[in-house]
């Protein structure tokens, strides 16, 4: 039987959220941001995000990825499975993904995304895992740094599972 132990509760995420919204605001005022949402796993951390980002001028595109390799571990070798849809060159872009864990993913990410040549490129987290990290990446906006734990939820998946739960939890499988 599989049993799902919260670990951050839909009020904490919430919270964080808020103000890391607030941050990307004050930082990005009087600024054009293009929020780029790395599909799956942020749509629902990058939808609460950007109604945290009290900014008018806020653009929003999606880039699907698929990193090599099924289960929990990532094979470093991403597959861009649909590409955004307008050119980022001389904009402000702003990365938002679910977790870093490896870096592998990020790292290639930014690498892609420096050679269409935006005027800046950031990068927001809502996860970071240090103990697994393979690569340094920057992250200059984070959510929580968190153990070395397999998390599910808010749109995280295990095999497409559980991206709807509200809240993040740990998976463990019981007799
Ligand atoms: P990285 O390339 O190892 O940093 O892995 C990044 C991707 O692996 C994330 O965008 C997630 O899709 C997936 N991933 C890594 N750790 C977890 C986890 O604990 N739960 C769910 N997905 C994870
Ligand atoms: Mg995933």
């Amino acid at each position: 039987m599989e049993q799902i132990v919260t670990y951050l509760s839909a009020e904490q995420i919430g919270e964080r959220v808020k103000a890391l919204g607030a941050q990307i605001k004050k930082e990005y005022a009087e600024r054009r941001p293009v929020i780029v949402v790395v599909l799956k796993g942020s749509f629902v951390f990058a939808a609460d995000l950007i109604r945290a980002i009290d900014l008018p001028a806020l653009r929003v595109d999606f880039l699907a990825v698929r990193s090599y390799g099924e289960g929990t571990e990532s094979s470093g070798v991403v597959q861009i499975v649909n590409d955004l849809s307008r050119p980022i060159e001389d904009e402000d872009v702003l990365l938002v993904e679910d977790i870093v864990d490896t870096g592998l993913t990020i790292a290639y990410l930014l690498d892609l995304l420096h050679t269409r040549k935006p005027k800046s490129l950031k990068v927001c987290a809502l996860l970071h895992k240090p103990a697994r990290s393979r690569i340094a990446v920057q992250i200059d906006y984070l959510g929580f740094t968190i153990e070395d734990r397999f998390v599910v939820g808010y749109g995280l998946d295990f095999g497409e599972k559980h991206r709807n739960l509200p809240y993040l939890g740990i998976l463990q499988h019981k007799e």
